[in-house]
């Protein structure tokens, strides 16, 4: 497997026709890495499980170039929906809609729906178009990281998670740390009205100024729909320190907080983002941090408020099952 630290228009001509070839390419988006493959080749996608160490089953995000090529995927496309991906895309955001004949079972957990996200990312943008010019069609991604652990926001954390379970003829494209830094909000357009199915940077306030919006106020919900989303389950985005969301470090624990929040003596502190947007950007290397430091527990002071917090408080309380006092 090899790391493209410079993504040279011939980088990424290579990783397309790479991926043509039924390799794996994993490559930055502005929320997290994704590990790639061609979504129309079942052998591919396939492999894709294995390098996560992903149940079966768990459908994968086909990443695509533009809105215009929706309907290759997506059939019975709501207005609303149209709405969305015209005022988020390319960003943070992946829709749920009925399938085309495109979107096999092995790509939708042979559900009936097909999740599709347009990133906005420069080098992924151009390697969705170079692989379309090539005669691709979309691109599954799920995040480069084992299944379970915390997703990667640097190519070095894609590396470490995942880099010893990828063929050498697999690449990796170095696009510097994500920007926003937790995954895309999914939203759920199958209904009369869109429901988050998954809280992310598109927040609820700004998709409630595009359309009408269902709240489901227990995420959980959707599980009960019968529609699989694998960060909807308790144990998710951990690191291997316990994270704790109540109570107070001691000498020796970790610390993630707003800069306005004092380290107590002998914490190691971990991260002091200034902003919500950046607490999102940050978290994932500051998990990453207590694990290297090998840190036995991390406490993490939540932020409060809407937009990102959501959020940001949703992969906390997964991070955290079970260890919630
Ligand atoms: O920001 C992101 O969304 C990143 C980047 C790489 O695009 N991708 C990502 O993929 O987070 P993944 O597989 O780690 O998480 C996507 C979630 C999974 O929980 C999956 O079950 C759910 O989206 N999902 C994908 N397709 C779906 C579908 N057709 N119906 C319901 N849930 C779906
Ligand atoms: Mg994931």
């Amino acid at each position: 497997m090899t790391i493209i630290s410079q993504c040279s228009t011939s980088a990424i001509k290579d990783a397309a026709s790479s991926l043509i070839s039924g390799n794996l390419v994993a490559f930055p988006t502005e929320t997290v890495y994704g590990i790639g493959a061609d979504a129309t080749n079942k052998d591919a996608v396939a492999r894709i499980y294995a390098v996560k160490g992903r149940p079966t089953g768990h459908p994968l995000i086909v990443h695509i170039s533009s809105v215009d090529l929706l309907e290759k995927w997506a059939r019975e496309i709501p207005e609303y929906a149209v709405k969305l991906a015209r005022s988020f895309w390319p960003g943070p955001m992946t829709l749920i809609l009925p399938r085309t004949e495109l979107a096999k079972d092995f790509v939708t957990g042979c559900q009936n729906n097909v999740g599709i996200r347009v990133p906005s990312h420069t080098t992924a943008l151009a390697l969705l178009k170079e692989f379309e010019v090539q005669g691709g069609a979309g691109i599954a991604a799920p995040s480069a990281n084992r299944f379970g652990a915390v997703s990667p926001t640097t190519v070095e954390a894609v590396e470490l998670e995942i880099g010893s379970y990828l063929s050498p003829s697999d690449q990796m494209l170095d696009g510097g740390n994500c920007e926003v830094g937790i995954e895309s909000t999914i939203i759920d357009c199958r209904y009369k009205n869109a429901s988050i199915l998954r809280p992310g940077a598109v927040t609820f306030e700004m998709i409630q100024e595009v359309c009408e919006i269902t709240i489901d106020p227990d995420l959980k919900n959707s599980l009960e729909k019968k529609i699989k989303v694998s960060g909807l389950l308790e144990s998710h985005y951990s690191p291997n320190a316990e994270v704790h969301i109540y109570g107070i470090p001691v000498k020796g624990d970790g610390l993630i907080a707003l800069d306005s929040i004092v380290t107590p003596k002998g914490v190691v502190r971990l991260a002091n983002p200034k902003t919500i947007e950046e607490y999102a950007q940050i978290l994932y290397t500051a998990f990453r941090l207590a694990d290297k430091k090998g840190l036995k527990r991390v406490f993490v002071v939540p932020p409060t408020g809407n937009g990102i917090s959501v959020a940001i408080n949703n992969r906390l309380i997964r991070a955290a099952f079970n260890k919630v006092e």
